[in-house]
C-alpha cells in the first residue's frame, strides 16, 4: 500500500533528535538545543507588521507565479547582492520556503532512471527528492582535505542533475566563485543541470560568499534562495527559485498541481524582508556574538572547529554527542548527514546568547 521509497526510508534524523529532546525535558533536564537548524531569532517587527497589514478579509488561492511585487523584490535583491541581472517575469518563481522546491526539482526535470549527484555529508532532501522521482542518487564525499568541496572530476558520466550547497550545511564551508565556474563548464560539457541550494549565503562573518548567480553563463544553474535563515522566517515558508526561463516555465507548469505557492500575505511580508538589509546585519551580529562564546569554549576542550566560515553551524571534530546529551547539550552527530560526517558533530547556534553562555559553562565543567 505504501510507496516503497517511503517505506524503506529511515526516520528523518531530526525526528530522532526531537525525541531525545522530549525525553530529557520529561526527566527535568534543561536542554540546550544545538540540534536542529531552526533559528530562534525574532522576526523583525517591520516584517511581522507587513504580514499583519496584508492580511485580507478573504485570502484566495495564491497563484503559482506569485505576486509581481515579490518577483521584482527578489530580482532587485539578486542585483544588489550578486550583481545578477534577472528577469522577474521569466527567471524567478516564489516557493514555499525552499525545501519543497528542492525536493520536487528531480520530478520537474527528466531524471527518472538517471543519475542525480550530491556531496555528502548533506542536507537529506536532495537524496529524498531524487529517490521519489525514481532517479539514481549518487554521492561524492566532501572531505576536509578538499575544503569540503566535491571532486568535480568524479561526477559520473550520464549525470543529469548535480546539487551543490554553499555555504554548506552541515560543515559551514564556503565555495569560491572558481568552483561555480568549473561546475558550469562541466555542466555544459557533460550536459547536466546544477541545483544550487543557497539557503545560507547571508549568514557570513568575514566576507559575503559568492553565488552561482554571479556566473556570466547561468544557463544551467537553478538557484534556490530562502528567507528562512536570512530573515529568521522559517515558519513563514518563503523563498524563490532563480533559473533559466525554460526551467521557470516548467516550474510554472508543475507547481499549480502541487499547490505550494506561499500565501499572498506572506508574499507581501517577503517583499519587505528582501528589500531590507538592516535586519540581516543585526541577525549576523547575533550569530557572531554566539560564535564568540562557543568557539573558545569548544576549543578549550581540545576540540577542533573546521570549515564553519559561514552558516549558523559549527562543525566540530571530537565531541561525543551522547556525553553532551547527558549534560543537556543537544547536538547533531555528523553521521546524520552522511558517512563522511562520522567523527564530527554539528552545533547549530540557535539557542539564545544566554543559553550559549550556559552551555559554555557546562562544557568548562565537563
Ligand atoms: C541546506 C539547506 N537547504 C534548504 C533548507 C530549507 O529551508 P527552507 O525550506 O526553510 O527554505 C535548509 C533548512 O534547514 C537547509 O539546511
Amino acid at each position: 500500500m505504501i510507496n516503497p521509497t517511503l517505506a524503506e526510508m529511515a526516520t528523518y534524523p531530526f525526528v530522532r533528535l526531537e525525541e531525545a529532546r522530549l525525553r530529557l525535558a520529561a526527566e527535568g533536564v534543561e536542554v540546550i538545543d544545538f540540534g536542529k537548524g531552526d533559528p530562534n531569532e525574532p522576526t523583525d517587527p517591520m516584517i511581522r507588521k507587513a504580514l499583519v497589514d496584508a492580511l485580507p478579509e478573504r485570502a484566495p488561492y495564491p497563484l503559482a507565479q506569485g505576486l509581481p511585487e515579490l518577483r521584482q523584490a527578489a530580482a532587485r535583491w539578486c542585483a544588489r547582492r550578486f550583481g545578477a541581472d534577472i528577469d522577474p517575469d521569466t527567471e524567478i518563481i516564489p516557493t514555499y520556503g525552499s525545501k519543497e522546491a528542492i525536493f520536487s526539482l528531480a520530478q520537474v526535470l527528466d531524471t527518472a532512471g538517471r543519475i542525480v549527484v550530491f556531496g555528502e555529508p548533506a542536507y537529506p532532501v536532495y537524496e529524498r527528492g531524487a529517490l521519489f522521482a525514481g532517479a539514481e542518487a549518487r554521492t561524492l564525499p566532501l572531505l576536509r582535505q578538499n575544503g569540503f568541496l566535491p571532486d568535480l572530476d568524479e561526477i559520473p558520466h550520464g549525470t543529469t542533475l548535480v546539487w551543490v550547497n554553499y555555504p554548506h550545511n552541515p560543515t559551514g564551508a564556503v565555495a569560491p566563485l572558481v568552483f561555480y565556474e568549473r561546475l558550469a563548464e562541466l555542466a555544459e560539457e557533460r550536459d547536466f543541470l546544477v541545483g544550487s541550494d543557497e539557503a545560507y549565503t547571508e549568514l557570513w562573518f568575514d566576507s559575503p560568499p559568492p553565488s552561482a548567480l554571479e556566473l556570466s553563463d547561468r544557463s544551467r544553474m537553478i538557484v534556490f534562495q530562502t528567507l528562512s535563515k536570512r530573515s529568521s522566517m522559517t515558519g513563514y515558508r518563503s523563498g524563490f527559485v532563480a533559473a533559466p526561463p525554460d526551467v521557470i516555465a516548467a516550474l510554472k507548469a508543475y507547481r499549480p498541481t502541487v499547490g505550494t505557492a506561499p500565501q499572498e500575505f506572506v508574499q507581501r511580508a517577503s517583499v519587505v524582508a528582501w528589500d531590507d538589509e538592516r535586519h540581516v546585519d543585526e541577525t549576523r551580529a547575533r550569530y557572531r556574538a554566539k560564535r564568540e562564546v562557543m568557539i573558545p569554549a569548544l576549543e578549550a576542550k581540545g576540540w577542533e572547529i573546521v570549515a564553519s566560515e559561514a552558516t549558523m553551524y559549527l562543525w566540530v571534530v571530537g565531541p561525543d554527542p551522547e556525553a553532551l546529551l547527558e549534560r543537556g547539550i543537544l547536538v547533531a552527530p555528523g553521521e546524520f548527514f552522511g558517512p563522511s560526517g562520522a567523527g564530527y558533530v554539528r552545533f547549530a547556534l540557535v539557542p539564545t546568547l544566554d543559553e550559549c553562555r550556559r552551555a559554555a559553562a557546562i562544557l568548562a565543567d565537563l
